[in-house]
């Protein structure tokens, strides 16, 4: 169990003080402002990785093993070589040395999806590992001579069967260096005398990833220096794993990542990059490497497969006994995410007794990795969809089973909650979306279909992982420069921080830049875990902090400033002013006129993240769905969806709504069509392309309505909790629970395609 040191909660603002930004006085926190973005995108005149251009630049192929596991026998390049504009085909037999990627969570900065030498020697790991790459003058010169690559291999016995891999026996799961295993009292004696009970085994497929924009880098070398234009969610990451492979330092590689078209998890670092690196140098020229959509199935990571075992025990009233949440999911020797179905658990409920367990398995396959909630996608549709099925055995209305179990404090650590309004969240819901005509299951019927509703509850953690300094650069026509290594992956990071820059630096909009996406620029943001917000907030504070502190010393003492102290000021209408006293003000660019200045720099580091070990921190949500079923073809349509959110303070309602949404379209995917088709036999992903692997389209999504509490946290940075993940959380259930209502038909297996209705 997690110790809870004594700590003032608030360590990370100065004098302990809770930063809600309450003393916004240009209204921007909040404001639904546009994207800043938003044009360039919409002109083409954002130049994403695969679309810079460099002299003398060669297009990059890969060419990948069509067997899971064994040797590589013998690689015939000849044709390949000889093939019309080829300039280079590497090999493992040519590439040079390198050492492996660092592995997340192995070091600070490490970015590598998975922990395996990259193109070293003869071994093959996967099916899919990429054994060539051929560089040309066009794209399609190196596509085509690619595929005159042959290759005979020394088969190996490979485990690509789930069933093999589970009978073979499991290890318990590792995230972030803790065993996802814990226990409150005895669980299955709770749950074996509980009067009312349910427990039931959910399964979930294996899903890719399919960001709009794919995987890509253009990069070059020059002498032992690296600049390198990335699609990416880790610049700073990137840069110094890179240098470790190379040999290097840190500063002798620049990742630059202004613009990404999506990436959920995937667009860290894997094979691609560092090929594309290796190639770069053994032919002396710049390298552009996009990997096709099926070459990110070989080569990116996506979510594994999970068999989760669900189990709760109720009293008369509905009060939860027991809550068991166990299971097996499927890694690969070669990296570190069991994908950790039972975070969303940990603080869901009050129960007497607790067991939760993840287990994994070893396969032979490309390492698994995150996306999107990597554990609470998964994890709350079958935590919730039992929840719904004890309600059913109960005779109970599921939000009135999930009221009477709402936990005082963390039920398994003890710490209050920072701050938790998913009651209110659910009321806000259900009174909006009409839960109350909510018919019995299988009755409400329009023509051929089937018509119900179902909830689920949405839960994703608060994190924020020291993201080091910002820097800010005041000039004297009173305009600031807000810079720090972070990201912008569609989310709106920077309108979001432009905003909240803006507003505690008490400038308009149009006075403040925020720059990012720069490995050269300060700090290490990763935008990962729904925490780039809260992180860059975090180092912004300490940063303008540090600003207010330089503009007093500057002040001197011929100032309406004079004595004050940093403590007794804030930033407003362009200047600094005393708290108290509105006639005590000075604008910046009279403070630096009077000091000779041009302009003012100040970097400072973000306090540590102790509030997450004071508070149990988490978003909340409660999801509707209305689906219908067609009697005659089986066929499932979501014909309305609502989420209500409480996460903190919404710092774009414009933003904010569009994230949640995103998920929730992601969301539906998982429930109804998202479905890697993995060969157990092969170990070969069987739809690599956006014709076989589905995900929504238009015509798949309803209107969603989405609204939130808008209740600051007082303990985070701005108030604010992540947006980024919490919308896919909770759908799968909230729509399987409505295929229930409508049918009679529980599906506990994803997705819910019409075979199973049928
Ligand atoms: Mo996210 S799966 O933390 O990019």
């Amino acid at each position: 169990m997690k110790k809870v040191v004594e700590l003032a909660p608030d360590t990370w603002l100065p004098g302990g003080k809770p930063d809600p930004l309450g003393r916004s006085k240009h209204g921007l926190v909040g404001a639904p402002i546009s994207r800043i973005d938003g044009p360039l995108k919409v002109k083409g005149q954002a130049r994403f990785a695969a679309e810079v251009p460099m002299e003398g630049l060669v297009y990059a192929a890969l060419a990948y093993s069509t067997v899971p596991k064994g040797r590589i026998a013998a690689l015939d390049t000849g044709a390949a070589e000889a093939a019309a504009g080829v300039v280079l085909v590497m090999t493992h037999l040519n590439a040079p040395r390198m050492k492996q990627v660092p592995l997340f969570m192995t070091a600070e900065k490490a970015a590598g999806g998975i922990d395996l030498p990259i193109m070293q020697d003869e071994r093959i790991h996967w099916n899919g590992q990429p054994i060539a790459v051929v560089l040309a003058e066009t794209q399609e010169q190196a596509d085509h001579a690619a595929s005159l690559v042959t290759a005979a291999y020394a088969v190996e016995p490979a485990t690509t069967s789930f069933a093999t891999a589970k009978a073979k026996g499991t290890t318990p799961g590792l995230f972030m260096g803790q065993p996802l295993k814990t226990a409150v009292g005895d669980a299955e004696a709770a749950l074996a005398s509980a009067p009312h009970k349910v427990d039931a085994v959910y399964t979930t497929p294996r899903h890719n990833h399919n960001p709009i924009e794919l995987h890509a880098v253009t990069l070059a070398w020059s002498g032992d220096e690296l600049r390198i234009h990335d699609a990416t969610q880790a610049v700073a990451h990137e840069a110094w794993s890179l240098a470790q492979v190379f040999g290097i330092d840190e500063g002798q590689v620049r990742v630059t990542s202004p613009y990404v078209g999506g990436g959920f998890g995937s667009k860290t670092l894997w094979d691609h990059q560092v090929l594309a690196a290796a190639a770069a140098k053994l032919a002396g020229r710049p390298v552009r490497l996009m990997l096709s959509r099926e070459g990110v199935y070989r080569v990116v990571g996506g979510r594994t497969v999970t068999e989760q075992r669900v189990a709760l025990g109720a009293k008369e009233d509905g009060a939860f006994e027991a809550v068991i949440h166990t299971g097996t999911v499927a890694m690969s020797p070669h990296n570190n995410l069991p994908e950790p179905f039972i975070l969303a658990t940990k603080g869901a409920y009050a129960s007497r007794t607790f067991k939760l367990d993840v287990e994994t398995t070893a396969l032979d396959m490309l390492a698994n990795t995150f996306m999107r909630a990597p554990g609470e996608a998964v994890g709350t549709f079958a935590l919730e969809c039992a929840v719904d099925e004890l309600a059913v055995e109960l005779g109970m209305d599921p939000i009135e089973l999930r009221i009477r179990n709402e936990p005082e404090k963390d039920p398994i650590e003890g710490t209050p909650f920072s701050s938790r309004h998913i009651v209110e969240a659910y009321r806000a819901g259900a009174e909006r979306f009409g839960w109350a005509k909510r018919a019995a299951p299988g009755t409400r019927r329009e023509g051929e279909w089937l018509v119900g509703m179902g909830c689920a509850t949405a839960t994703y953690p608060y994190y924020r992982m020291p993201g080091g300094a910002a820097r800010i650069v005041l000039t004297r026509d009173g305009r600031a420069t807000v810079s720090i290594a972070a990201h912008e992956m569609g989310m709106g990071t920077a309108t979001v921080n432009t905003q909240v820059a803006a507003e505690r630096l008490g400038l308009p909009m149009e006075a403040v830049t925020f720059a990012y996406g720069d490995s050269s620029l300060p700090g290490a943001v990763l935008a990962g875990g729904s925490q780039q917000t809260a992180a860059i907030g975090a180092s912004v504070i300490a940063a303008q902090r540090e600003l207010a502190t330089e503009l007093l010393k500057l002040a001197g003492n011929d100032t309406p400033l004079a004595g004050l102290s940093v403590d007794e000021v804030e930033a407003r209408d362009g200047g600094l002013g005393s708290i108290v006293d509105p006639g005590r003000f000075e604008t910046y660019a009279s403070i630096l006129a009077r000091a000779g200045r041009e302009d003012v720099t100040v970097e400072a580091e973000g306090a540590q993240p102790l509030e997450t070990m004071h508070w149990s921190m988490h978003s909340y949500g409660a999801m509707f769905a209305e689906m219908r079923v067609n009697t005659v073809t089986g066929e499932v349509r979501v014909s309305r969806f609502l989420g209500s959110f409480d996460c903190g303070r919404i710092l774009n309602s414009k933003t904010a709504a569009s994230q949640f949404r995103g998920g929730i379209i992601m969301g539906l995917g998982l429930a109804l069509m998202e479905e890697t088709q993995f060969d157990e036999r092969s170990g070969r992903i069987m739809n690599p392309s956006l014709a076989e692997y589905h995900v929504p389209v238009h015509m798949d999504v309803p209107p969603i309505e989405v609204i939130w509490t808008d209740i600051p946290d007082p303990h985070t940075p701005m108030g604010a909790h992540g947006v980024g993940e919490i919308g896919i959380t909770g759908v799968g259930a909230a729509v399987a629970n409505a295929v229930f209502n409508a049918t009679g038909k529980r599906i506990r297996d994803l997705p819910i395609t019409l075979d199973k209705l049928m």
